[in-house]
């Protein structure tokens, strides 16, 4: 088992564990103080079968009333209306500012359990059970939370921190390997920005971690929840150093709009790091050699490099109306050498029209 404590405001605020089974969930809630209040479970329909009973047999036994919430699943439920649904089940069941709730499940539940902790009440507890491997990397870890709006992914959100991560590596188990992967894509991206030590493990043990070997999860999980940590733990409100793990999100995201959301998050971000890399070799900040061996990377972990169907010009229009600008200026992020992330301001339109003809066949 790993624990891993992450800081708010330079002070101790919750962990992280990371484990390979539900063994320690019920030493991890009691310390919270829930004998005498109600829980709440919020899953959803794929994760909720799985895995619902086991954990909820666990929570009843610690508290006075535990109850389920699922929903159905996908990011099409991440909106106010089930935010709605989650408040009238938590009213009828007089639920107070003392009772908390459990998000299990994907970044979808981690999102929306967060956002309405964050707001039920003006802010109850909870606690994160992320069942994903891109929820247990990247979106149960730095408290933002929140729903997408009338198409606009994320417009309305809080940040809220949680109580508890608790990662229970067996539930990759049940993951499609699409998801896998694609969670992948922000684990290699850790790599890029950050640890060159972690590229090249990546790169020397990709059979491991493709066939789920156990101590292979637990250091590619252990080795991206400690980057994430330390990231938002130097900017957690999102002014600074946080922007380096926008690293292949810039153009991921415009990627991931005009293809209506058909590539996952992780393999849209697989393209744009691709993208990332070419400017960043155009401006001699990596060597050809660097970028051949972050593209092999990329393919040998089967994400994708490059798409069809959409047009470079609307890719880069796209990228310029992202919420990501600061006062008209794009912050780009590039590597200035494998392992180190650098926030540039200096990209030009023609830069990203030719990194995006370069991932467009
Ligand atoms: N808050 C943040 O900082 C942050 C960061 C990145 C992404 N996100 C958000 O996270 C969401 C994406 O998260 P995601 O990729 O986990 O999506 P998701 O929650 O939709 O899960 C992906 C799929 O895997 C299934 N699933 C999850 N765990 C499973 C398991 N153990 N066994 C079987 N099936 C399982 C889900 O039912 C779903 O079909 C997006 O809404 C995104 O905006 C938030
Ligand atoms: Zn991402």
């Amino acid at each position: 088992m790993k624990r891993i404590n992450v800081l708010y405001n330079e002070q101790p605020c919750y962990d992280i564990i990371i484990n390979n089974s539900w063994h320690m969930l019920s030493d991890e809630i009691s310390k919270f103080d829930v004998k005498k209040r109600k829980i709440c479970i919020v899953t959803e329909s794929n994760v909720g079968p799985i895995y619902a009973k086991e954990v909820r047999d666990i929570v009843s036994s610690l508290c006075s009333k535990c109850i389920l919430f699922e929903f159905p699943a996908g990011e099409k439920s991440k909106n106010l209306d089930m935010i709605d649904e989650i408040y009238e089940v938590l009213i009828k069941e007089k639920f107070d500012r003392n009772d908390m709730l459990i998000a299990l499940g994907g970044g979808v539940v981690g999102d929306m359990t967060g956002f309405a902790a964050a707001t039920y009440l003006r802010g109850i507890r909870f606690i994160q059970i992320p069942t994903s491997l891109l929820a247990q990397v990247d979106s149960s870890i730095g408290g933002k939370t929140g729903v997408d709006f009338k198409g606009y992914k994320n417009m309305v959100g809080a940040f809220k921190q949680p109580s508890l991560v608790y990662i229970n590596l067996n539930s990759l188990k049940t993951l499609p390997n699409r998801e896998f992967i694609s969670g992948i894509g922000e684990v290699i991206k850790y790599g890029f920005i950050r640890n060159r030590d972690f590229f090249l493990w990546l790169n020397d043990n990709i059979d491991k971690v493709k066939t789920l070997d156990e101590a292979a999860l637990e250091y590619i999980v252990t080795t991206s929840c400690y980057a994430k940590k330390e990231v938002v733990e130097n900017d957690f409100t999102e002014k600074g150093e946080r922007a380096t793990l926008n690293f292949g999100h810039t153009i991921g995201h415009a990627v991931e709009k005009l293809k209506d959301f058909s590539l996952l998050h992780g393999e849209c971000v697989a393209i744009g790091m691709k993208a990332a890399l070419e400017i960043s070799v155009k401006k001699n900040m990596i060597s050809c050699e660097e970028y051949n061996n972050g593209i092999d990377l990329i393919k040998q972990y089967d994400l994708p490099t490059d798409t069809n169907g959409i047009d470079a010009e609307q890719v880069v229009s796209a990228t310029l109306n992202d919420k990501k600008m600061d006062s008209g200026v794009i912050k780009f992020i590039l590597i200035d050498g494998i392992g180190k992330a650098v926030i540039d301001k200096t990209v030009t339109r023609e830069d990203m029209l030719m990194a995006v003809k370069n991932i467009i066949v």
